[in-house]
């Protein structure tokens, strides 16, 4: 970005960041992304006030159907927490800037947590549809970088480290919950893609190839902005389709939502327990 425009983008999070405290007074603590298919969240929420994307200055607008497109504050386990029920997607033709804005919005709300939650392709040979995969790590294969440009000094560094994204400590204790509930939460890496195409048999195997034991569309570019800013991170996927050798079959985005459903309320004994931790 030239100076002109990292200004305006700095004047756009703060106009955000001041219609939402004009409409919702109290102090969000943890922001939580939820992903594909993984909204039932929100049913276990008091919730104390919503805002519709639309309604919120400079806020982009979720183009995906299965995105509603709301802010949510409320309380769950004793926390404040902002939500973001719909996220916005490099595939949808967001930039990257746009991709991450209401990271930073959440950030500027005075959130010391990030929780991520995504819908993705299991690429580990023993992933089951409808399993949990704390995400311990990520590959970045976006074509755009969310840092790219001018720095936003007054938000972080240049170049933010990234040899450990996700918190350790958030890791062990949900490690430690899923264990304690019966829940077979894998741990692995998460490769995140531009999409909106699913891979090719041949892209599968490469991303196994390099590392990856799950993949998705989103998470990596909020995942970077935050720890650019210095935000906790904890994320996790629910498996949505198998894409290791001789699981690949035909996936619509129907039976994306299918899966995400089976994962979802694992997902949220997670969450709701990790929080009493935070
Ligand atoms: N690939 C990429 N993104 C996805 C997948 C997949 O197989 N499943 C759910 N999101």
């Amino acid at each position: 970005m030239k100076k002109g425009n990292t200004e305006a983008y700095i004047d756009q999070i703060s106009q955000a960041v001041s219609f939402i405290q004009g409409s919702y007074a109290g102090q969000p603590k943890v922001g939580v992304i939820l992903g594909t298919g993984l909204g039932q969240l929100i049913d276990h929420i008091d919730v104390e006030k919503s805002i519709s994307y639309t309604d919120i200055p400079n806020f982009p607008i979720s183009t995906v159907e299965t995105h509603a497109g709301e802010l949510i504050f409320g309380k769950l386990s004793g926390v404040e927490l902002v939500i973001m029920k719909g996220r916005f997607h490099y595939y949808e033709g967001y930039n990257m800037k746009e991709v991450t804005f209401p990271v930073r919005v959440m950030k500027q709300l005075g959130i010391a947590q990030l929780i991520v939650s995504n819908a993705a392709g299991g690429l580990k040979p023993d992933f089951k549809v409808g399993d949990v995969m704390i995400i311990n790590d990520h590959i970045d294969l976006f074509p755009e970088n969310p840092l790219r440009g001018r720095n936003l000094d007054d938000f972080g560094v240049r170049f933010p480290d990234m040899s450990e994204p996700y918190h350790l400590d958030l890791i062990d204790e949900a490690l430690k919950i899923a264990k304690e509930r019966g829940i077979n939460a894998h741990q692995g890496v998460y490769a995140g893609v531009q999409g909106p195409n699913l891979e090719t048999r041949a892209e599968y195997k490469y991303l196994r190839t390099i590392g990856a034991d799950a993949v998705g569309m989103s998470t990596v570019p909020e995942v970077i902005v935050a720890r650019q800013m210095d935000l906790p991170v904890f994320a996790m996927s629910a498996i949505t389709d198998l894409c290791s050798p001789g699981n690949i079959k035909k996936i619509s985005i129907q039976e994306v939502i299918a899966a995400a459903a089976i994962a979802e309320p694992k997902m949220t004994e997670i969450v709701r327990d990790l929080l009493y931790k935070i």
